[in-house]
């Protein structure tokens, strides 16, 4: 059985409740950082990664993110004639190109939850593992977080693979939390994970963030899930299922997350970009504004 992840799943048919009315018309997927949309930053992890083919799991009222991640040929042509060459270029290299890129769009008509997203993908995946990406989640790092979890899945041994970081305790009730056995380099063992625990019934700190290495059989487990928090499908609650049959790794990855599908968080990474940003850093030195040093807000 192979270990090559050659596919990607990006649910992005949510609802996202916690940015409205930001996101009434406009997907939270596509709120920017500075000026880059979430989506731009998890295709281009996605890539960078060596992935084939895109899976985006929408909703038919988010068309907007398809038109992002797609070249738009009038768009680039109208630059053009204007003698604005580096932004079609940058435009052009940015998005996939309908005859070379291997890209699909499913629709998940009802946000039943990130488990459900993922099963509506079933029918497009690639032989072997399978990533998924919640764009909402943005890890910046020398290293893209996909990147390093390909190279750990595929010299490892555990079915399905999960990005963690340690949070403090007050802050496990917001995650998936892994039930912690070991552990071997950046790779922790566990035997399980629950969703968004009471601190006092944790089993661990590790809390999952949105990416994942699975094993094809989560399609299975997904199919038999019954709705678990929220009355939702839950992804994590299916990885549960197949921890002891599979292995399940959590992967510490060595760059730094941002919850952008929080205020705070999106605040947090846009101040972490302004600073590398010679003309915004400026503003931030103007304001007295001391520079972020990742998020403090977990
Ligand atoms: P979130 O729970 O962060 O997104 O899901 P949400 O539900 O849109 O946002 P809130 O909590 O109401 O503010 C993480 C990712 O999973 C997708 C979302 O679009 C987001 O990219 N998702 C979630 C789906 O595709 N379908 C669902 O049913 C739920």
């Amino acid at each position: 059985m192979t270990r090559q992840v050659r596919t990607a799943i990006f649910p992005v048919a949510g609802l996202g409740t916690r940015f409205l009315p930001a996101t009434k018309a406009t997907p939270k997927e596509l709120l920017p950082v500075l000026d880059t949309p979430l989506i731009q930053y998890a295709v281009d992890e996605a890539r960078d990664a060596g992935i084939e083919r895109m899976v985006f799991v929408s909703h038919p009222s988010k068309t907007a993110i398809e038109r992002h991640v797609m070249e738009d040929a009038r768009l680039t042509r109208e630059l053009r004639a204007r003698g604005k060459e580096s932004i079609a270029d940058a435009l052009s290299e940015a998005a996939f190109q309908e005859e070379d890129d291997d890209v699909r769009f499913v629709m998940q008509k009802q946000p039943k939850g990130l488990g459900h997203a993922v099963l509506c993908a079933k029918d497009h995946i690639l032989e072997g593992p399978v990533a998924v990406i919640l764009p909402d989640d943005l890890i910046l790092g020398d290293v893209g977080c996909l990147s390093e979890m390909v190279e750990a899945y595929r010299s490892g041994t555990v079915g399905h693979l999960v990005a963690t970081m340690e949070v403090p305790e007050d802050r496990v009730h917001k995650y998936g939390v892994l039930s912690v056995t070991g552990k071997n380099g950046m790779i922790v063992t566990a035997d399980g994970m629950v969703e968004k625990p009471d601190a006092k019934d944790a089993p661990s700190r590790q809390a999952v963030v949105g990416r994942y290495i699975l094993d094809q059989s989560i399609f299975d487990a997904l199919a038999t899930q019954k709705p678990g928090a929220g009355g939702e499908i839950q992804l994590t609650d299916a990885i549960a299922r197949g921890a002891a049959s599979l292995g399940l790794g959590g992967f510490q990855f060595s760059g730094t997350r941002f919850d952008c599908g929080s205020k705070a968080g999106m605040l947090e990474a846009t101040l972490e970009l302004a600073a590398a940003d010679p003309e915004c850093r400026t503003v931030l030195e103007q304001r007295g504004l001391s520079f972020p040093a990742g998020p403090i807000a977990a």
